[in-house]
């Protein structure tokens, strides 16, 4: 798909924000994605938002983190994402949204952006035991299906510490961009 963007303006791009250890890093995927000209608004899960530094993500966006639906009569909020970068995407909300399960904000988006044509990239950060769940194999493959870009992260093992050190922010970009140019 080739995206809707509007002339004369940065790509949006989207990052989901779930609620992993990386998390507090989001900053850094923020910075490449404006390094490399886009637009950048920041949704967190319910979860996600407690491990994020909310302050820090707005002044570095411009835009408030949104995270609760709207209410019923409320007008759309903002801009509509030109691409979606689900990072740091847990265990948890890969599995639900293979599944459809569309019960907060960002699981809502991402339920409905793929069949909309938005290009969407994940970067799953979890440990080995959770992706030795068949489910999240099954969920991988479904999201591929869907047309998901799917991130390279070699899960850690658990109770480990993690591997923040490893985890490549910047892959999301990489991934999306033969779908995310600037239109002049
Ligand atoms: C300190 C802490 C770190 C966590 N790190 C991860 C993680 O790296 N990956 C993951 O899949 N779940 C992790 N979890 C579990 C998720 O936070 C939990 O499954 C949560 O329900 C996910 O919500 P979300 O998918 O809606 O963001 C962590 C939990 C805690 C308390």
């Amino acid at each position: 798909m080739t995206e809707p963007q509007v002339p004369g303006k940065k790509p949006f791009l989207y990052v989901v924000a779930c609620a992993a250890g990386v998390a507090d890093d989001v900053g850094k995927l923020i910075t490449a994605a404006q390094e490399a000209n886009r637009d950048v608004g920041v949704v967190a899960t319910p979860q996600g938002l407690g491990f994020t530094d909310t302050e820090a993500v707005e002044a570095q966006t411009g835009y408030p983190i949104r995270s609760a639906w709207r209410s019923p009569g409320e007008p759309r909020p903002g801009r509509a994402a030109d691409a979606i970068a689900v990072a740091p995407a847990t265990f948890n909300t890969v599995n639900k949204w293979a599944a459809g399960i569309s019960d907060n904000l960002a699981l809502g988006i991402l339920c409905e952006a793929p069949a909309m044509g938005v290009p969407i990239a994940v970067l799953p950060y979890l440990n080995s035991a959770q992706a030795a769940h068949p489910a999240y194999r099954q969920s991988l493959e479904r999201l591929r299906g869907m047309g998901v870009l799917i991130g390279s992260y070699e899960p850690h093992p658990p109770k480990a510490g993690g591997g923040a050190g490893r985890y490549r922010w910047e892959e999301a970009l990489e991934l999306l961009a033969p779908r995310l140019s600037v239109t002049p």
